[in-house]
C-alpha cells in the first residue's frame, strides 16, 4: 500500500497561498499560508477575511473539484494512477492533474513538482491526422495533464505553435481538445462549431475553434490564458458550480435566475454581463442546447475588481440525440420547459436588466444568427441525417420565437412555412418523443 503526503500545496499563478489536506472522517480542509496582507482570490466565492475553509459534507470544495475531469477522462486516470493507493479519493485525483488544470489555481506537494506540460503539434497530430489511434495516444500522454471538466473525451494541450510565439514563461497548456463517442453523438464537433459561430454572430464573445479534417476533433483555445507582451498567464476561471456551493454532480440543480444573483453579486460589469448572459440564454433556446448547465457558464479574473462573464463555451444543439432529454438543464420562472418569446423578455428585463426595447432586438438578433449558421451545415463532413435533424431543431427553436412575439401583438399566429412544416413532418418520428412539461415550482436560490 503507497501512502503519499497527506497535504498538497495551493499555488495560484505560481506562487503558493495555503495547503489543502483531509480533516477528520472524509472533510478537507484549506488553510491559507499566513503573512501576506494582500492574498489572491482563490475562490469568489469565500469571504476575503478567512484564513481556513472546510468542505462542506465531506466533499472537495467546489472551487477546487471544478476541474476535476469526469467521464472517461476520469475512469482512465483511476485505472492507470490510483492502483496501490491508500486514498483513492478526488484529492489524489487533484494531486494527479494539479499541475495543469483550468484557471490559475494549480497543485502540488512544493514548488519544484510543478511541471510543464509537454507540447504537441495539435495541427499535425490531430486536426490534420488520419490515425485512428489519436485517443489512445493523447490518453497515455495527456491524460495527467488535463484538469478539466465535462463528460466528453478531452485533454489540454500546448500547442508547440504558440509556444514558439510566446517563448518566455509559458509552460502550460494553450488548448482544449476533446472528442466524442460518434456512436451516441454524432457530428458533436460539428455541432458545437456551427453553434459557436451562431453565438459569434448574434454577436458573443467565443474562443477560436477548429474542427479536425475528419471531423472527430474540436480544438478550442483557452480563454483563462492572456498572452501579455512581457509574459503569458493564466487568469482565474470559475464556473457557476464553485460561485454557487455546487460540485460537478450538482451542475443541473439550479436556475437561470441563480446565474443573474451571482452575475450581479461578483460581476465588475453586471450591465455588459447580464446582457451577454441573456444573449447566451437565448442563444440555447434557439439552437435547442438543453445541456447549458451551471458548470457552462463562469467568471474570470485577475483580482476582485475585475470579473467578468467568461465567453460562450460548450453550445450544442442537443436536441438531435435521444439520449439527452429535450428541456432545459437549468430553470426559467421555476420551468424547464423551452420558455418562449414573453418569458424570455420578462427574465431579460427582471434579471438581466435589459432595456424592454432591446430584449425583442436581441432575441430577432439570435435568431438571424442561427438561420445563418445553419449554412455551415452543407460541410461536407456533417452526416445528412444529423443536419436535417439539427436544421428541423433550430427552424423550430427560432420559429417558436417568433409564434410567440406575433401572438403578443395580437396578430393571428402564422403557421410555419411550408418546407418547415415539410421538414417536420419528414422528421418527426426520427426525433425522440417529446414528454409533457412537468409542473414543478420554483426553485429556491
Ligand atoms: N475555451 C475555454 N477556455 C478555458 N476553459 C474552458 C474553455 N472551454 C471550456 N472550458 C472549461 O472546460 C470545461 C469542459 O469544457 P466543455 O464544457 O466544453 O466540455 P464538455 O465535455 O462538452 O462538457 P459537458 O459535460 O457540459 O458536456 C468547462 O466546464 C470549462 O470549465
Ligand atoms: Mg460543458
Amino acid at each position: 500500500m503507497t501512502t503519499m503526503k497527506s497535504s498538497l500545496g495551493v499555488f495560484v499563478g505560481g506562487t503558493q497561498t495555503g495547503n489543502l489536506s483531509r480533516h477528520g472522517d472524509g472533510d478537507y480542509l484549506f488553510r491559507r499560508l499566513g503573512g501576506d496582507d494582500d492574498p489572491a482570490v482563490v475562490s469568489l466565492a469565500w469571504p476575503e477575511a478567512e484564513a481556513e475553509f472546510l468542505s462542506p459534507r465531506g466533499v472537495l470544495h467546489p472551487v477546487f473539484d471544478q476541474c476535476l475531469p469526469e467521464g472517461a477522462l476520469k475512469r482512465h486516470l483511476q485505472d492507470a494512477f490510483f492502483g496501490t493507493l491508500r486514498n483513492k479519493d478526488d484529492m489524489t485525483l487533484l494531486r494527479i492533474v494539479g499541475s495543469s488544470l483550468i484557471g490559475r489555481l494549480r497543485f502540488a506537494e512544493n514548488q519544484d513538482s510543478l511541471r510543464s506540460v509537454p507540447p504537441i503539434d495539435i495541427r499535425s497530430e490531430i486536426l490534420k491526422s488520419s490515425s485512428g489511434e489519436v485517443l489512445k495516444s493523447l490518453l497515455e500522454r495527456y491524460a495527467q495533464f488535463s484538469g478539466v471538466a465535462g463528460v466528453q473525451p478531452k485533454f489540454l494541450l500546448r500547442d508547440e505553435a504558440v509556444q514558439n510565439d510566446h517563448t518566455l514563461t509559458l509552460q502550460g497548456a494553450t488548448h482544449i481538445v476533446k472528442t466524442f463517442d460518434a456512436a451516441e453523438y454524432p457530428a458533436l464537433a460539428l455541432n458545437e462549431f456551427v453553434c459557436l459561430q451562431a453565438a459569434a454572430k448574434a454577436g458573443l464573445a467565443i474562443p477560436n475553434v477548429e474542427v479536425s479534417d475528419d471531423g472527430r476533433w474540436l480544438s478550442v483555445e483557452r480563454f483563462d490564458l492572456v498572452h501579455a507582451e512581457a509574459e503569458s498567464r493564466y487568469i482565474a476561471f470559475e464556473d457557476m458550480c464553485s460561485l454557487t456551493g455546487r460540485t460537478s454532480a450538482q451542475k443541473y440543480d439550479g436556475s437561470c435566475e441563480l446565474i443573474a444573483a451571482r452575475l450581479r453579486d461578483f460581476s465588475s460589469v453586471f450591465h455588459d454581463d447580464a446582457r451577454q448572459f441573456f444573449t447566451m440564454l437565448v442563444l440555447n433556446c434557439v439552437m435547442r442546447n438543453a445541456d447549458a448547465h451551471l458548470k457552462n457558464f463562469g467568471l474570470l479574473y485577475d483580482t476582485r475588481g475585475d470579473v467578468r462573464l467568461a465567453p460562450a463555451f460548450d453550445v450544442t444543439c442537443t436536441e438531435v440525440y435521444p439520449e439527452i432529454e429535450r428541456r432545459m438543464a437549468l430553470r426559467l420562472d421555476g420551468m424547464d420547459t423551452w420558455p418562449d418569446a414573453p418569458r424570455l423578455e420578462r427574465f431579460g428585463v427582471e434579471h438581466c436588466m435589459v432595456e424592454p426595447g432591446a430584449v425583442r432586438g436581441i432575441i430577432s438578433r439570435v435568431s438571424d444568427a442561427a438561420i445563418e449558421s445553419l449554412a455551415l451545415l452543407n460541410d461536407a463532413r456533417m452526416p445528412q441525417t444529423t443536419a436535417r435533424l439539427m436544421r428541423f431543431a433550430v427552424e423550430s427553436g427560432v420559429a417558436s420565437m417568433q409564434t410567440t412575439q406575433r401572438r403578443r401583438n395580437s396578430a393571428p399566429a402564422e403557421q410555419p412555412t411550408s418546407s418547415l412544416a415539410e421538414t417536420a413532418k419528414d422528421f418527426a418520428d426520427q426525433l425522440p418523443i417529446q414528454r409533457e412539461p412537468e409542473e414543478d415550482g420554483p426553485v429556491a436560490s
